[in-house]
């Protein structure tokens, strides 16, 4: 079965395509829309839910979409679903991370997640995946990989930033994978 996830992430492609043994995931780019889709809700899984029922709406092909947010719990759960934009322009990552240092500088409690929505919809029923990483929030930037927030979040149990860990390493332990670990449960369980 033929099933779209609605990104244009060439490598969120071929990491999913590696785990999912009885569907053929194509992208945004493949089913041709060419368009930004708008995220205007309030919450990761409205976000993700508008993605996916725009993409079945529109081009008639199953579809899954995600969205994802680090939620900083001195700062009431911001930015959460304004992590891309949290500082005014669009993923403009070392504006953000900046904003968020300064916002957090006079808070004590450091502790923040990340949390990922993943909006399943499949033969008219929608389906929700959410997976989440606990840990803290660092004042130094450390690490080159990843991107986003990486450099300033430490996960619970370790002492590196995601920027300093492997792709494969974050992917085992994070947000986004578990949410992806739950979707592929789901999709390789049905009969
Ligand atoms: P998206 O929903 O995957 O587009 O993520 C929204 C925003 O959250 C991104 O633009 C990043 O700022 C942040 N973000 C999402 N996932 C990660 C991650 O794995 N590490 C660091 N930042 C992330």
């Amino acid at each position: 079965m033929r099933i779209c996830f609605a990104t244009h992430n060439e490598n969120k492609l071929r990491e999913i395509n590696q785990i999912l043994s009885k569907y053929e995931v194509v992208g945004l780019t493949d089913i041709g829309c060419r368009e930004e889709i708008p995220e205007t809700g309030s919450t990761l899984s409205e976000n993700s839910k508008i993605k996916a029922d725009f993409v079945t709406s529109k081009y008639g092909i199953p579809c899954f979409a995600d969205d994802t947010g680090l939620e900083v719990e001195a700062l009431n759960g911001d930015p959460g679903v304004y992590s891309a934009r949290y500082a005014g322009r669009d993923r403009d990552n070392l504006a953000n991370i900046n904003l968020l240092l300064k916002n957090l500088e006079t808070h004590s409690n450091k502790t923040a997640r990340f949390r990922t929505v993943i909006t399943l919809n499949l033969e008219g029923n929608t389906h929700q995946f959410e997976g989440i990483v606990n840990g803290i929030i660092v004042s130094v930037l450390k690490g080159e990989k990843g991107f986003g927030y990486d450099p300033i979040f430490i996960p619970e149990g370790y002492d590196q930033t995601f920027a300093e860990m492997s792709a494969e390493s974050k992917n085992a332990i994070s947000h986004r994978g578990r949410a992806v670990a739950k979707l592929v449960e789901f999709l390789e369980n049905r009969v």
